[in-house]
């Protein structure tokens, strides 16, 4: 079975996002679909960009068990919470820290946000930024809004036959890109 990444963004204390990336957690494990390690960057807690690993003589453990991870999974999946209708400074502080590690992976792209406003701009703005870093960026998106109402805390989607339906697609040609890549 393929070994998927999920990054989950969002740093608050209060944040709502993480909530869109447990339930593609839990799609993607109930479905048997893959295994899935989650990334959490409010776990790892990295500090302000000021070198990328590569180039960095003496790198924290966890910036080392970051990019592991990276390098280890078969495809990534960001589900980016919409600030300002970009995506959260911690997620360009996690990007940028690496390189290698993204060219020709498997990338799909979620947004996640309260308001009805789907996360267009952010999912473009992603995709220019990994695809100048040669990942593989699948191109069906999901748009998970009005999130504090729609998904439980644990991850559990209020809806749960209509959000699958909609997460559908892009796990679909997800899976389908990670299944010709990673052969
Ligand atoms: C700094 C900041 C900017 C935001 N900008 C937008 C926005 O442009 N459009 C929108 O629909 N929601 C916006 N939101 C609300 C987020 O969609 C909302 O906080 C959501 O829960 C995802 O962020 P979280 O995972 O940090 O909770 C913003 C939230 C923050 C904290």
């Amino acid at each position: 079975m393929k070994q998927i990444a999920i990054i989950s963004p969002s740093v608050r204390n209060e944040r709502v996002g993480h909530r869109v990336a447990l339930y593609i957690k839990k799609y993607l494990e109930e479905n048997s679909i893959a295994k899935v390690d989650l990334l959490d960057l409010k776990e790892f807690d990295f500090p302000l960009f000021n070198e990328r690993l590569m180039f960095q003589k003496d790198p924290s453990a966890k910036l080392i068990d970051f990019s592991e991870r990276i390098k280890k999974a078969d495809g990534v999946i960001i589900v980016s919470s919409v600030y300002n209708y970009s995506f959260p400074a911690s997620l360009k502080n996690a990007i940028d820290v690496l390189y290698p590690e993204w060219t020709r992976k498997v990338v799909a792209l979620a947004s996640a946000t309260m308001g009805i406003v789907e996360g267009l701009p952010t999912t473009f703005q992603l995709e220019n930024i990994l695809s100048q870093m040669k990942a593989i960026v699948s191109p069906i998106k999901f748009f998970a809004i009005n999130i504090a109402n729609e998904y439980k805390e644990d991850g559990t989607a209020v809806n749960k036959e209509t959000t699958d339906k909609q997460v559908k697609p892009m796990v679909d040609e997800f899976m389908f890109l990670v299944n010709k890549f990673t052969e």
